[in-house]
């Protein structure tokens, strides 16, 4: 391509920044006009953040000097519903937003069920996930801020995928710490969130001192989601023309996923339907709590009526074999003190294929859920997660995310027990992403004769 066409399409890519609705522009009047605010309506407040007694500073400090102006005020916020600016609203009608809510009739079918599977399609989003609900509304206060650059972690590759496009679309530049192993797994998301124009580091990274410390004593160094924090909050804390960003386990980003559970009421509604059981795959817990957090008025009202689950990795089984306690987030305790469920912070997490769901700690708003009883948990391992993948490409098909899988796992195994039972059960579950980019994962579980089986 010529350097004028490239210049061209450049300004066409990058529209930058406008508080305004960008006239003429997708309706969003089927986008929900505010997010939920979850914190709020816990059944039990929710443990603050704190220091920890070292001499090593105040982490919470920290988090105040790199966070975003507007994500700290939507953590910090009271009122049960957020407004959600017009041109978000419209960034997401733009994307496809309300996304489907697909009967799986052919999974009905192949496991001969009563139950009615519904699952919400967060999939078809451009950038393959949920992540871009809450990308674009944190690019967009970014823009507004007038902060130039993003810093982020990633586990999957997905949330800095989705941050690479937002950033683009917002004229921001993004700068990623993506854990190595899913990095290194994932060549082909690497070249597409580079040619988005984001820089990517592989956690751990000689980059910054939780990093260099990592490699020097051989611990993490396979990198994690939780190593990647603790790169990216050391990153922008040392270059203070930047701002920190997260992608998921913070009050505002489950907020940001509302958008999920509040379009899935109002399509079950259309449908005369009633859920009996909501799912969600569970790593720092914002599918869960973006699908699950419009639905706690229907949980406290119904009880055991209505079946909140999450679904983890066995191989980071933090909700089914954790410890409610506080811990760090990264492994070199840059991050503050939160209490989530967690297997410590020196948990060496395996080397897995599910990288959105590999960490040690978790959500402290989907702990309060787990240890108010109101949320169930189940773990899959590896091996279980992509063997429903191929169910749902074979039935469906759609190749789904390999987080996602475990949530489809947990659907299934719930149209089971309707099957046994003969009780027609309504099951949603969220289908978080899409596994296009993930085909590593697929192909070390099926590729060569396996995959005839
Ligand atoms: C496709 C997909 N689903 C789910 C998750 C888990 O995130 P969360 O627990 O915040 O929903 C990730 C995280 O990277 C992901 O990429």
């Amino acid at each position: 391509m010529g350097n004028r066409e490239e210049t061209a399409m450049q300004s066409r890519e990058q529209p930058g920044w406008s508080p305004e609705p960008v006239a003429p522009g997708p309706d969003p009047h089927d986008v929900p006009m505010s997010w939920f605010n979850i914190v709020p309506n816990l059944p039990a407040p929710l443990p603050p953040a704190r220091d920890p007694e070292d001499a090593r500073g105040s982490r919470l400090e920290v988090q105040q000097r790199i966070r975003l102006d507007a994500m700290r005020a939507q953590d910090a916020a009271t009122d049960s519903f957020l407004p959600i600016p017009e041109r978000v609203r419209q960034e997401l009608a733009g994307l496809g937003r309300p996304t489907p809510l697909l009967r799986a009739r052919a999974l009905e079918e192949y496991l001969d069920t009563p139950a009615r599977i519904y699952l919400k399609r967060e999939d078809v989003l451009p950038t393959g996930s949920f992540k871009l609900n809450s990308a674009v509304t944190q690019a967009y206060f970014a823009a507004r801020q007038g902060v130039g650059t993003l810093v982020t972690e990633t586990g999957a590759g997905q949330w800095g995928h989705a941050v690479a496009w937002a950033a683009r679309r917002f004229g921001l530049h993004a700068i990623v710490f993506w854990a190595g192993v899913s990095a290194r797994q994932k060549p082909g998301r690497h070249t597409v969130i580079e040619m988005l124009g984001a820089q990517v580091h592989q956690s751990p990274s000689e980059l910054t001192a939780p990093g260099k410390a990592l490699l020097r004593d051989g611990r993490h160094v396979l990198g994690s989601l939780g190593t990647a924090i603790g790169e990216a909050i050391s990153y922008a804390a040392d270059h203070p023309e930047t701002r920190y960003i997260s992608g998921s386990n913070l009050p505002h980003v489950l907020a940001h996923q509302t958008v999920i559970g509040q379009e899935v009421k109002t399509q079950l509604d259309a449908l005369g339907e009633t859920p009996d059981t909501l799912i969600a795959c569970v790593g720092g817990g914002s599918n869960l709590g973006g699908l699950m957090g419009p639905f706690l008025a229907d949980k406290a009202e119904r009880g055991d009526g209505l079946l909140l689950l999450g679904a983890e990795s066995a191989a980071a089984p933090r909700l089914t074999r954790g410890e409610w306690r506080y811990d760090h987030a990264d492994p070199e305790g840059v991050t503050p003190l939160t209490k989530s469920y967690t297997l410590g912070r020196d948990y060496e997490l395996p080397d897995t294929h599910v990288g959105g769901l590999r960490q040690h700690s978790g959500s402290s708003v989907v702990g309060v859920l787990r240890q108010q009883g109101l949320l169930d948990a189940v773990a899959y391992e590896e091996g279980e997660a992509f063997d429903t993948g191929r169910v749902v490409l074979r039935t469906e098909g759609m190749l789904i995310a390999p987080e996602s899988c475990h949530a489809v796992r947990a659907a299934i195994e719930q149209a089971v027990r309707a099957r046994e039972t003969g009780v027609a059960k309504t099951i949603v579950a969220c289908v978080s992403g899409n596994g296009a980019l993930d085909l590593d994962g697929y192909t070390a579980r099926f590729g060569g004769r396996a995959a005839h089986a």
